[in-house]
């Protein structure tokens, strides 16, 4: 097949896979470079390379989860907190094999959207390697991201978009 055909079906294979449809196998720590390293393969203006991504597994990605957990508890009306919510938060945290927070980093060299799109230019190359590895992965973004400190500090010229969750599909 050609490169092009290769890309062509990638691109129309891509789809978001939620952590409800991973399987349990481990990702391996290869693959897992491989999806990191694609996404410093994006194009970013001034070369700021204003992406930050943290990745989370094992016993990090657990107490991610009970951050998030405690965040959405604390920052919710009790009238309008739903246990099921709660649950879902740590259960798609936990089904993840691997959690990527992604940071943007705001250098004030360019306009702040310019870094937003090359981060989201950084996360879609990470999509497509999944894809093309037979992975599932999807960006979520829950507003409450703002709120995490001790699993992800994050510095005054620094924005959380959300998180990549990352897993093997059956
Ligand atoms: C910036 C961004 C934020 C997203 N945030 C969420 C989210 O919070 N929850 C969610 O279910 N999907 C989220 N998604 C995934 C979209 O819902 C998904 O891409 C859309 O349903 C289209 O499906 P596809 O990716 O399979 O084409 C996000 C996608 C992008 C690009």
């Amino acid at each position: 097949m050609n490169k092009a055909k290769v890309l062509k079906e990638i691109i129309e294979q891509r789809r978001s896979i939620f952590p409800k449809d991973y399987s349990d196998t481990e990702i391996s720590q290869e693959i897992l470079d491989e999806i990191l390293h694609s996404a410093t393969l994006a194009p970013n203006h001034k070369r700021t390379k204003p992406w930050r991504f943290k990745t989370f597994r094992g016993e990090e990605k657990a107490k991610l989860a009970l951050e998030m957990q405690s965040i959405y508890k604390s920052t919710q009306p009790e009238t309008l907190f739903l246990e099921k919510k709660y649950n879902d938060i740590g259960f798609k945290i936990n089904k993840a094999d691997t959690v990527v927070s992604i940071v943007v980093n705001f250098s004030g060299m360019v306009p702040k959207w310019e870094e937003i799109a090359a981060v989201s230019m950084a996360v879609q190359n990470m999509y497509l390697t999944c894809t093309a590895n037979n992975i599932g992965c999807y960006w979520s973004s829950p507003k409450i991201v703002d709120h995490l400190k001790e699993s992800l500090p994050i510095e005054e010229n620094q924005k959380c978009l959300g998180f990549l969750y990352i897993g093997n599909m059956y």
